[in-house]
């Protein structure tokens, strides 16, 4: 049987947090440990520079999220781990043709989009107009049918799904409509009490690089209220907390803190060292593997180099195919 192909990115922003962790990478390792699957997981460098960014740092920030795939356990031998802007004549060229199957206004009603206008309303450029369907191309380059992505994705893979339907219909394409594979842990929460865990919002996240202090520094500074009361919040700072110790600690220890919660009372101060010390313990390998990595320079260029050859192989074959059908040649 013929595998299913499977692809996902991260953004080159530097180090990985705990959402990009559990939301994007358990997935990716699941899909890559399962035999029924063809695994490609990629930088999405060109996707960084839809925003603002710096350009003196970008090939070194991307460096950092392979180290941090490797760290994870994305194993070279089994997936083809590449930076996307080493195939980006191939990726920008497919980007373009789906860009003819879809309208302005459908992506300019993204609230992926309108969030990114309003977080940079001085730099809406016709590339962060453009993000989701360079996202599709990167997905339907390669064929892909599943994406391990966190939830917020979702509006994306929309888009990927509807491109593909079009080119599909169109030109006789045999895109696979792609959809998420989703982790257990889903949407992680912010450390702040409000909104998700992200690298552009300082305070709110973890990162896998962080150690036992700079994580018992940043729990510290996640808002908590009296630890008592009536009903166990849902939302905000405490709920968030007692999320993380579910992630973290599991299912019980998050009871035990809840019925303290409307009992006794819940010591914050001892949740937060808890978990911190739970936390740590989670990315110890994670760093270790890490810190093995940094020494070896050399082996990182060459599953850079090596991961973004085999992907070339395959997303030529898809570009030749597409210009075939649109009539290009
Ligand atoms: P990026 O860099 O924004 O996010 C990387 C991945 O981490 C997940 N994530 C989270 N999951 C759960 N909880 C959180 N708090 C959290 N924060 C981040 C995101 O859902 C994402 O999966 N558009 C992609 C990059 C990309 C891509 C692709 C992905 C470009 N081309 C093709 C898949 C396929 C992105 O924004 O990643």
């Amino acid at each position: 049987m013929k595998k299913k192909r499977v692809l996902s990115g991260i953004r080159a922003t530097g180090r990985l947090h705990l959402g990009n962790y559990l939301g994007a990478v358990k997935g990716m390792l699941a899909l890559q440990d399962d035999p029924g699957f063809e695994t490609l997981y990629m930088i999405a460098d060109l996707h960084t520079m839809t925003t603002p960014y710096d350009r003196g740092n970008l090939r070194s920030a991307a460096r950092e999220v392979v180290l941090d795939y490797l760290a994870c356990g994305l194993d070279p031998d089994r997936s083809v781990l590449f930076i996307q802007s080493e195939v980006a004549e191939l990726h920008t060229q497919l980007a373009f043709y789906l860009s003819t199957a879809v309208s302005v206004a459908r992506m300019q009603h993204l609230p992926t989009y309108k969030d990114k206008v309003t977080q940079y309303p001085k730099d809406v450029t016709m590339a962060l107009l453009n993000y989701p369907v360079l996202m599709a191309a990167d997905i339907l380059i390669y064929k892909a049918s599943k994406v391990p992505v966190g939830i917020d994705q979702e509006p994306h893979l929309e888009i990927a799904r509807e491109i593909a339907r079009k080119m599909n219909e169109l030109y006789g394409m045999d895109f696979p409509e792609p959809t998420r594979f989703a982790t257990e842990s889903g949407y992680i929460p912010s450390l702040l009490g409000e909104g998700k865990m992200s690298k552009s919002i300082e305070g709110s996240y973890i990162s896998l690089t962080d150690d036992l202090p700079a994580i018992a520094q940043r729990l510290a500074g996640a808002p908590t209220d009296s630890g008592q009361g009536k009903k166990v919040p849902t939302e905000g700072g405490v709920a968030n907390l007692f999320t993380l110790v579910e992630l973290f600690e599991g299912m019980e220890k998050r009871e035990t803190f809840e019925k303290a919660y409307v009992g006794t009372g819940v010591r914050y101060q001892d949740l937060k060292k808890e978990l911190a010390e739970a936390i740590s313990t989670t990315l110890k390998p994670i760093q270790k593997r890490r810190r093995e990595l940094e020494v070896n320079a050399s082996s990182v260029d060459q599953v850079i180099q090596e991961g973004s050859q085999k992907a070339r192989a395959i997303a030529k074959v898809t570009v030749e195919e597409v210009r075939r059908a649109m009539g290009l040649s």
